[in-house]
């Protein structure tokens, strides 16, 4: 696995928990030398325990040596970071080349070259032209394996996944795959095998196909306000029918994380490179951009328009519960907006404190919630993390009127209107 981040660190560890001999690079030192003194440099649930077993039975290696990693390895996987490339906003290919060109070094066998990376649409012909231009094309086949795996969930979506997607023209190399995933496939994931194209514009098309349904009941959610209606029970009515399904039909902030946003970006800048306008997409962009103001408009409305001085509450800042990962998340333009506009706020994260908020003047980490909401003006509920589901708010705040913003929906806004609570949620 080249790049032990969420995804190549994940997959190594439950590729190497299905008895496969795994070695995981990554250029980071600091996060070698984590991983092999026993510490998991991100948060994901159950990840530390399967490292510890595949670790100290030998099945599992930590290296910045990528030669030798290589070379003795049959299969190679890609799974450094695509970000944004932030003047084009298409997908920033430079680790995944890079590692093309690091990997062509060391090709001592055959070997299987998969990128498991995001990447547009033709990468892996450019992959194929790197690493050919030192080996024999005898000597390598390049695949795509998208990886679907959540943040939060990914050990599960590793072992069960709904899919698992091979993109090869090689009908020798899909058989090989298939014999990698044949553990999960007997267990009743499907295995759906494409050429190499297919399989990487099937990545980019489901994240913004979810992304659309995110951002469309988002959107819902703001009609909904305005007209008496529960965005729940529109979401339900609409998932009974089976060609909508009920999944992703859950109003809250604009989507975050390390994939919507970037991917959504780049497809549109593939489209345009091959000529073909992808509008939907783009106005889903622009609806979830949107969605950041409106909810931050919403929280100057729920303070009167008086946001100078006020005490707030964050509960969760990561963009999803269970992971620390902050990339792309609603709270990032959140918070710096109101402590702009004079608000003092605290936050709380089970997670832990973020880095990037450590710049900003007014802005308080607590390790504990009732630390973080004490003297609040208002309860922010930015991520639907566990602990966050029956709060006794009463004994949280000790102001006097002070106001709960639920951008999770977590709590029955009858029960909390019965309660006496000034209790504000979404869609609702
Ligand atoms: N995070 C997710 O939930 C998720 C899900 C599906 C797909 N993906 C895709 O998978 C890819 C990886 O995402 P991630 O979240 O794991 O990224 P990440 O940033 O957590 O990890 C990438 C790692 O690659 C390392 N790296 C970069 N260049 C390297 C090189 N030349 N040699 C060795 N290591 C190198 C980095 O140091 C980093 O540790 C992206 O394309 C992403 O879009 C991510």
């Amino acid at each position: 696995m080249i790049g032990a981040g969420y995804v190549g660190l994940v997959s190594g560890a439950c590729f190497a928990d299905l008895g496969n001999n795994v070695w995981c690079v990554d250029k980071d030192k600091r996060k070698i030398n984590l991983l092999n003194n026993g510490k998991i440099p991100i948060y994901e649930p159950g990840l530390s325990e399967l490292v510890q077993k595949n670790y100290n039975s030998e099945r599992l290696k930590f290296t910045t040596n990528l030669k030798t990693a290589v070379m003795e390895s049959d299969l190679i996987f890609i799974c450094v970071g695509t970000p944004t490339q932030k003047k084009t906003n298409s997908a920033d290919l430079k680790y995944v080349f890079k590692s093309a060109s690091e990997i062509r070094n060391y090709i001592n066998k055959f070997k299987i070259i998969i990128t498991k990376s995001t990447v547009p649409v033709t990468t892996g012909d450019k992959i194929e032209s790197i690493v050919s231009k030192k080996v024999n094309k005898n000597f390598f086949e390049i695949v795509s394996n998208p990886e679907f795996l959540r943040e939060g969930e990914a050990i599960r979506d590793f072992r069960f996944p709904d899919r698992i997607v091979v993109g090869s023209d090689s009908q020798k190399v899909i058989k090989k795959m298939k014999t990698l995933y044949d553990p999960l496939v007997r267990k009743g994931a499907k295995f759906f095998s494409t050429n190499r194209r297919g399989a990487e514009l099937i990545k980019y098309a489901a994240n913004a196909f979810l992304a659309t349904k995110i951002s469309f009941i988002n959107e819902i959610a703001n009609l909904c306000e305005k007209t008496g209606t529960s965005v729940e029970q529109i979401a339900i009515g609409m998932g009974l029918d089976q060609r909508i399904g009920s999944r992703f039909l859950r109003a809250g902030p604009a989507y975050g994380g390390s994939c919507f946003p970037k991917d959504t970006k780049a497809i549109t800048v593939t489209g345009d490179k091959f000529k073909t306008n992808l509008s939907i997409i783009k106005s889903v962009i622009k609806s979830n951009e949107n969605r950041k103001r409106y909810l931050t408009e919403r929280i100057k409305s729920i303070l009167s328009n008086k946001i100078k001085g006020k005490k707030i509450a964050f509960l969760g800042v990561t963009f999803k519960p269970n992971t620390d990962d902050m990339r792309q998340s609603s709270s990032l333009y959140m918070l710096p907006y109101l402590v702009k506009k004079g608000a003092f706020v605290s936050y709380y994260d089970p997670s832990g404190k973020k880095e990037v908020f450590s710049k900003l003047t007014n802005v308080k980490y607590f390790d504990n919630i009732k630390d973080a909401c004490k003297k609040t003006d208002l309860i922010i509920i930015h991520t639907e993390w566990e602990e966050f589901k029956a709060l006794d708010f009463k004994k949280l705040s000790k102001k006097r009127n002070f106001k709960i913003y639920d951008m999770r929906n977590l709590y029955s806004s009858v029960l909390m209107k019965k309660k006496g609570y000034s209790y504000f949620s979404i869609g609702r």
